[in-house]
């Protein structure tokens, strides 16, 4: 009875350091965590919120991993909430856009949902017409993961884990994912994704996040100015399979290796602009090292003078602008997303690699590990 009472005064303790009272604003340089609904069968949802010395905030859920918020000061100090997202889980639990989740086992597309690997051909759901679409039925987006906070002298951090079980949604090998977000002291959000396997198996994982550096939820995303650092881009079929081909961007709506406004050729009659119904495209990366994060994207939008830099290991990124937002799913605050209010920099692997002899393997075998890092820095320009 006194060893109950006194882990229950222990446990109460601890959650009391943890836990932010209602309404209480974040101290810088913390992380609190508050509770964000339930999912379908009953089990607490949590929201975590980092802090960080300057202000800048980010809060993750571990309900599918999401970013629900990201809040970065403009170039007079104000802040704005820059991601679309819910504000419960229930928002999350029956999103249909990825708003913010991590994505897996498979981010994006596998063509005729089946690969195969060592002869033996592996059979998903087709949730995206012919194809598999980030991860299926149940991707990662819809699990509740485990979460771990701790903090360093310059950083908050979240670590999520997750085990996806050997055959879940057709994939083969029980992969554990470990996923870590840290909100860093200079408005970096980085996140650092691990996988390990026990059956030769494919991974592609990436972070989903609509941005609008204006602020979620004031209106379109076609004055954003953007540079891709690549050089080429892989055209895709009706469907939004790649064809394998890697296509010059120079001469195409494409080029976006000088500061070019989202807007400026989005709704030019061009072939694999109306296939896309508008951006929804993987770029190859100009890797600057062997080794390390390459600058892949850099976003300025001039009113607010927000910059976002987008630095990756990954090979490829698929800038996606939003085509399939609607404005009838009411986000945070109850503000509506219409089409093209956000873009998303999904840093990755290519679409459909697992059937792209030509495209960098996304294997993973036993013993190995899936090691993957990209950050988004934030700045302003004046
Ligand atoms: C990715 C895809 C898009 C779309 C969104 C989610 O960016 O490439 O076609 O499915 O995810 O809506």
């Amino acid at each position: 009875m006194k060893r109950w009472m006194t882990l229950t005064i222990f446990t109460g303790a601890l959650l009391m350091t943890t836990l932010a009272p209602a309404g209480e604003t974040p101290q810088p340089g913390s992380t609190t965590k508050k509770s964000f609904g339930k999912t379908p069968d009953g089990q607490p949802v949590d929201l975590y919120v980092l802090t960080n010395k300057s202000g800048a905030e980010g809060s993750i859920t571990n309900y599918g991993g999401a970013v629900v918020s990201l809040k970065v000061p403009d170039r007079s100090g104000k802040l704005a909430d820059v991601v679309l997202g819910y504000d419960t889980a229930d928002g999350y639990v029956n999103d249909k856009s990825y708003f913010g989740a991590l994505v897996g086992r498979y981010g994006n597309r596998i063509g005729h949902a089946q690969f195969v690997l060592d002869g033996k051909t592996y059979t998903l759901a087709k949730n995206n017409g012919e194809n598999s679409l980030h991860g299926g039925i149940k991707g990662f987006n819809k699990a509740l993961w485990k979460a771990k906070t701790f903090s360093k002298k310059d950083c908050q951090s979240l670590e999520l884990s997750y085990l996806s079980k050997d055959g879940e949604e057709g994939f083969p090998g029980n992969l554990k994912v470990i996923v870590t977000y840290t909100l860093t002291d200079a408005n970096a959000l980085r996140i650092e994704y691990s996988a390990t396997t026990d059956k030769k198996t494919v991974v592609n994982l990436t972070s989903h996040s609509y941005f609008n550096l204006a602020g979620q939820g004031s209106g379109d995303i076609l004055g954003h100015l953007l540079t891709i650092q690549a050089d080429k881009f892989t055209p895709v079929d009706a469907s939004l399979i790649p064809t394998g081909e890697f296509r010059d961007v120079g001469g195409t709506p494409f080029d976006f290796r000088k500061p070019t406004a989202i807007g400026a050729r989005i709704d030019r009659d061009e072939e694999q602009l109306k296939l896309g119904n508008g951006y929804d495209h993987n770029f190859v990366v100009r890797r600057s090292a062997d080794t390390g994060e390459s600058l892949a994207a850099r976003v300025v939008e001039p009113a607010s003078g927000r910059v976002m830099e987008v630095w990756t290991t990954e090979p490829g990124v698929q800038f996606y602008t939003g085509n399939f937002l609607d404005g009838k799913t009411p986000g945070k605050g109850g503000v509506a997303y219409p089409r093209r209010n956000a873009f998303c920099l999904e840093t990755q692997h290519y679409p459909d690699s697992p059937n792209q002899p030509k495209f960098p393997s996304v294997v993973l075998n036993p013993g190995e590990r899936y090691n993957t890092i990209t950050t988004y820095k934030f700045s302003v320009e004046k």
